[in-house]
């Protein structure tokens, strides 16, 4: 047993788009995390709870520190660190000039593996602790992948990115072979530990409605799986996919009409949508992930979060790195802030870190084992320092948890995180450096 004492914060439930209803959140000033055998034992404030730890009880004390449950990304890309950041181009252009290029070397095993090892090493530094990721279209990015997230013991949800035509050669697939691949993985990886597989098509434009079929087949067959693309991210292309599908209503209809759309579904984007849509999503279960990063830097366009959250859509919050430009959830809730603003609405820093931890995990259906500090869950956390940089320092602290909070988003990033455990285990340690057994 091992208990973290500190300020601590993690959410019962959905605070909403106002002032958070109390029982959606539990804070304590001075609070008590305790870990037995990786999982949460109990939690509260560190005056009820100190006084019945089993004698010899380890404690480590951070008084400045907030503990918080592990962020977790619900969009992001493995073989796009090296593209991140790329100049001038909007979403067509940029895959083509930057992303496909990138995605092409993975078909070298060696060069999967190290980059898989990298990935997982960089989430930990942000303070993420679970994921949901596109490998690319060679299964071997799959295996490396999650071979290095096994290691780590994190929870990461990931698939072989299906793509049948419009991309180069070297990345296509086909979508017979490509169906056989991605039910071989499933068989092998699918609940295989804390890992689980997602049917993960592209987008509608690089599939023939052969493999959106096959992948609609992988979904009905395979229970649990999850399904991950994107959607309506971009004006061409959405004009390109209705040149494509002409006999399909809109895209989401394309979607749908391929058995993809269903309560497993995570849609990245959802830009340029209407009402139509997210009653579809509300009623079908189908979740968006809001990628606000890249939203703006591609200039794709901004959310309409409030209109998603009032119509019953399940939302989460995700980098979509390469596209988008930071791993750390804490600058992808500053843009969300901001791209809300832009909409005239406001975005709570309460709803911010209830969507990057609990939010998140209920979108990928893992609330059952990370997202708060339930008793049973896996003790996946972070230590967050609130004084990491100058600028923290600097800025008056309010008394207000509100805008304590806001001060996190706002101006915090990775240098925010102290220490990230997975399942209890230190696997990111600051001053360390990193603190990984798997190198
Ligand atoms: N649409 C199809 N592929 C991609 C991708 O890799 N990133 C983003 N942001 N959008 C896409
Ligand atoms: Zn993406």
């Amino acid at each position: 047993m091992q208990a973290y004492r500190g300020r601590l914060l993690h959410f019962l439930a959905d605070p909403g788009l106002e002032t958070p209803a109390d029982n959606s959140y539990e804070w304590f000033e001075d609070g008590l995390l305790v870990v037995e055998e990786g999982r949460v034992k109990v939690v509260g404030s560190a005056d009820e709870l100190i006084g019945s730890l089993p004698e010899g009880t380890p404690v480590e004390h951070w008084p400045e520190h907030v503990i918080l449950p592990g962020f977790i990304d619900t969009h992001v890309h493995l073989p796009q660190l090296g593209v991140i950041g790329s100049y001038g181009a909007q979403l067509l252009d940029w895959l083509e000039t930057y992303t496909f290029p990138a995605e092409m070397r993975f078909a070298e095993t060696d060069w999967a593996k190290s980059q898989a090892h990298r990935f997982l090493d960089q989430l930990l530094r942000h303070g993420t602790t679970a994921g949901l990721v596109f490998c690319t279209s060679h299964p071997q990015s799959v295996d490396a992948l999650f071979e290095a997230a096994e290691a780590r013991g994190q929870a990461i949800t990931a698939g072989k990115v299906m793509m049948d035509r419009h991309a180069p050669e070297g990345l296509c697939d086909e979508a017979e072979s490509s169906y056989r691949d991605c039910q071989a993985l499933i068989d092998r990886w699918h609940h295989h530990g804390r890992l689980q597989y997602a049917v993960t098509p592209r987008f509608a434009p690089t599939s023939t409605p052969r493999q959106l079929e096959l992948a609609g087949k992988l979904v009905a067959d395979n229970p649990g799986v999850l399904m991950q693309t994107h959607w309506a991210e971009n004006k061409a292309e959405i004009a390109w996919v209705s040149e494509l599908f002409p006999d399909r209503a809109d895209y989401l209809d394309v979607y749908a009409h391929y058995g993809l759309l269903n309560d497993r579904a995570v849609l990245a984007h959802g830009i340029h949508i209407n009402d139509g849509d997210r009653q579809r999503l509300a009623e079908t279960g189908a979740r968006i992930a809001f990628c606000p990063t890249s939203n703006t830097f591609l200039g794709s366009g901004l959310f309409d979060l409030r209109s998603a959250h009032q119509a019953g859509v399940t939302l989460s919050l995700a980098t979509d790195v390469g596209g988008g430009t930071s791993l750390s959830l804490l600058k992808t809730m500053a843009e969300a802030y901001k791209v809300c603003q832009l909409r005239e609405q406001a975005l709570t820093p309460f709803q911010a870190f209830y969507l990057a931890t609990l939010g998140n995990a209920k979108a990928l259906h893992r609330d059952d084992e990370i997202g708060n500090f339930a008793p049973g869950k896996v003790a996946d956390f972070v230590l967050l320092d609130t004084d990491a940089t100058p600028m923290l320092s600097l800025k008056q602290h309010s008394t207000r948890l509100r805008d304590r909070l806001f001060d996190l988003m706002i101006l915090g990033d990775d240098r925010v995180i102290q220490r990230t455990y997975i399942a209890g285990q230190c696997r990111f340690d600051r001053d360390a450096d990193r603190v990984s057994e798997t190198g």
